[in-house]
């Protein structure tokens, strides 16, 4: 093995073209709780919720992605957050089986959509929430279990696309999807937060990525996590200000969006959007 020189110089960071889909949150509200961060009896304002999405809808304009948009479905408030509508790679769409029967007809929903966007469909034969607890570094696919994400799904993933597949035991209920509690950086980097995961699974983590970004549990609890990066621009919640920090002092471009009334729902930038592979 060979060791590479420290250097003092931040490396330059490359961006590569992304396409996602998003789903505008037109019918969102709370009014269950699948998660510790939802309070159905609180009110929600939609219209707020829309004018923040678009928010996000337009940075990801700015940074040059290619931007689909799925119809929203009334009755579905969760559908928003298009991430745990399936899991797309190779030109694959993996498709979701939801854990709560609230959200289960979202499944079939976006299978439609990737079949007439020209996409090979496979229908899943276990509970996964798609983007939610799977998550592609390089060519290695993380995947959580603990919550939502049957571990069955994790050899799907692995029969279906070929590729090594790590599975990831979550712990904390408020950290309940994978993609809560650690953040893809690049091909070969990730940020987490330590407390989210048992001690397998922390382990894994030092072992893969040595030089992993370590966020604060403040962060963490603004779904500063939950943030979605083309290796260079990471699009993170605005209130994330330490990992700001540590992504600027790495050489990345965070960009800071608002989306606190779709955190309500449990949900920030990385939920809203799905990466679709071809
Ligand atoms: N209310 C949704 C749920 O609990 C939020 C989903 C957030 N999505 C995500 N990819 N973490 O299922």
């Amino acid at each position: 093995m060979t060791l590479t020189e420290p250097t003092a110089a931040t490396p330059e960071r490359t961006a590569t073209s992304r396409s996602v889909l998003m789903c505008r949150p037109q019918f969102f509200t709370v009014s269950y709780r699948i998660n510790p961060w939802m309070h159905p009896e609180d009110p929600t304002d939609t219209s707020l919720a829309v004018r923040q999405w678009d928010s996000l809808y337009e940075a990801y304009l700015a940074l040059g992605f290619d931007v689909q948009l799925i119809e929203p479905v009334e009755g579905l408030p969760d559908m928003v957050y298009a991430a745990n509508g399936g899991f797309v790679l190779d030109g694959i769409a993996y498709g979701a089986s939801f854990t709560y029967a609230q959200r289960q007809p979202e499944g079939p929903a976006y299978m439609d959509w990737f079949e007439q966007a020209g996409f090979e469909v496979r229908a899943p034969e276990h509970v996964n929430e798609g983007e939610g607890d799977l998550l592609l570094v390089g060519d290695r696919i993380l995947a959580g279990q603990g919550f939502r994400t049957d571990p069955a799904s994790h050899d799907e993933v692995r029969r279906i696309f070929g590729r090594e597949v790590v599975s990831m035991r979550l712990i904390n209920p408020s950290f309940y999807h994978l993609d809560t509690a650690l953040a893809v950086l690049g091909d070969d980097n990730v940020a987490y937060l330590p407390s989210a995961f048992d001690e397998a699974s922390l382990q894994t983590l030092d072992r893969l990525y040595p030089d992993a970004v370590v966020v604060t549990e403040e962060d963490a609890s603004v779904l500063g996590l939950n943030s979605y990066s083309d290796g260079r621009n990471i699009v993170i919640a605005s209130r994330a200000k330490d990992f700001e920090r540590q992504l600027l002092e790495r050489g990345y471009n965070p960009v800071g969006v608002d989306l606190s009334e779709l955190l309500l729902g449990g949900g920030g930038v990385k939920c809203c959007t799905l990466e679709l592979r071809r």
